[in-house]
């Protein structure tokens, strides 16, 4: 069983198959983002189904395929069947901006991937394009489309709030999120990388709580134990959740580590405290050895971010470890 210094067990490993991105995403990457890691220094599938399998050993039960977009890392789905079949793995989830989802929907879902997180910031073709850097909100839409059809248990659309999203932005995602079933999470915007710093941070609150009044939400629990607190509609039909780590940060309850595409484990994305597993990965470390750097290395996971108190911290893009 894995527990952090503050006796957090950590049963969740998010893992980034590429620091790449089809998007530029104000918040996340800036548009000069290049290049990226070395394709030499990226974890081979062979290297990836390993760190999982020895983090499943340890009492890791869920894995979240993630990126930059990780539908742009080639054969994804390959890597999905080879972490969805390891014994002790139950919960394989996807996070994509949907780009992509369209061709890769069916094989993916073949996988065993049963659960979708997509990236969707506003219905607006305009305002999508103007966010994004990319005229792509209609492939987005098809990847949904091809998304349900494929009958993932859960699909759940996140909404990053900005300055510039309009009640009426959130009025259309409810509306489209209540119409196909779909689960959705308003996010606050976290300072990582000069994108996410300079992005204004909007507290969610007020929104919760003309949504609450509007829609007539009440409290609720839903499953995927993140951390979005969640209100749900009276016949429970329609599901939105709330990820606030600025405004009320749920560190104490923290389940979770990032592996980056070149082996890098992150402990927690307020801090640069970090693991590197490629380097003895590829010295020929035995699986005891890299399960007693795993073990060492989230006994320090930091306590909490302090995005408040000092956000010009974190250097590295979120699209390095992958939200
Ligand atoms: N703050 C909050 N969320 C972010 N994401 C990317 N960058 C940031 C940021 N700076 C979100 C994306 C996606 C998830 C993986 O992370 O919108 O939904
Ligand atoms: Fe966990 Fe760190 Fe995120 Fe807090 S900031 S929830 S401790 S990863």
């Amino acid at each position: 069983m894995l527990q952090d210094g503050f006796g957090r067990r950590i049963e969740y490993l998010r893992l980034s198959v590429t620091d790449r991105c089809n998007l530029r995403c104000t918040y996340c990457m800036p548009e000069e983002a290049a290049g990226g890691e070395e394709p030499a220094n990226w974890l081979t599938y062979d290297e990836i189904e390993r760190v999982v399998r020895v983090f499943s050993t340890l009492g890791v039960q869920r894995v979240r395929l993630t990126g930059g977009e990780p539908l742009l890392r080639k054969n994804l789905s390959d890597l999905a069947r080879r972490i969805a079949v390891l014994p002790g793995i139950t919960d394989l989830s996807l996070s994509t901006n949907g780009t992509h989802l369209a061709r890769q929907a069916k094989a993916l879902r073949a996988a065993g991937v049963t659960r979708l997180n997509v990236s969707l910031d506003t219905l607006d073709t305009t305002k999508f394009a103007a966010i994004a850097k990319r005229d792509s909100l209609a492939m987005v839409m098809q990847g949904l489309d091809a998304a349900q059809r494929e009958g993932f248990s859960l699909i759940k659309i996140n909404m990053v709030m900005m300055a510039d999203t309009s009640e009426d932005d959130v009025d259309r995602m409810v509306a489209f999120c209540i119409e196909h079933g779909f689960v959705l999470r308003l996010i606050e915007v976290m300072p990582v990388g000069s994108a996410g710093r300079s992005t204004a941070m909007v507290g969610l609150g007020p929104i919760q709580d003309r949504l609450r009044s509007q829609f007539g939400l009440v409290d609720g629990i839903v499953r995927g134990a993140g951390p979005a607190r969640y209100l749900v509609s009276a016949d429970r039909r329609f599901q939105i959740g709330f990820i606030t780590p600025i405004s009320q940060h749920f560190c104490e309850t923290c389940n979770r580590v990032r592996l980056s595409v070149d082996g890098v484990l992150y402990l927690c994305l307020g801090h640069e405290d970090r693991v590197d597993l490629r380097a003895p990965l590829r010295a020929g470390c035995s699986d005891s050895e890299l399960e007693q750097l795993i073990v060492d290395g989230i006994r320090h996971k930091p306590f909490r971010h302090h995005f408040e108190e000092q956000p010009a911290r974190i250097v590295r893009f979120m699209s390095a470890t992958g939200g």
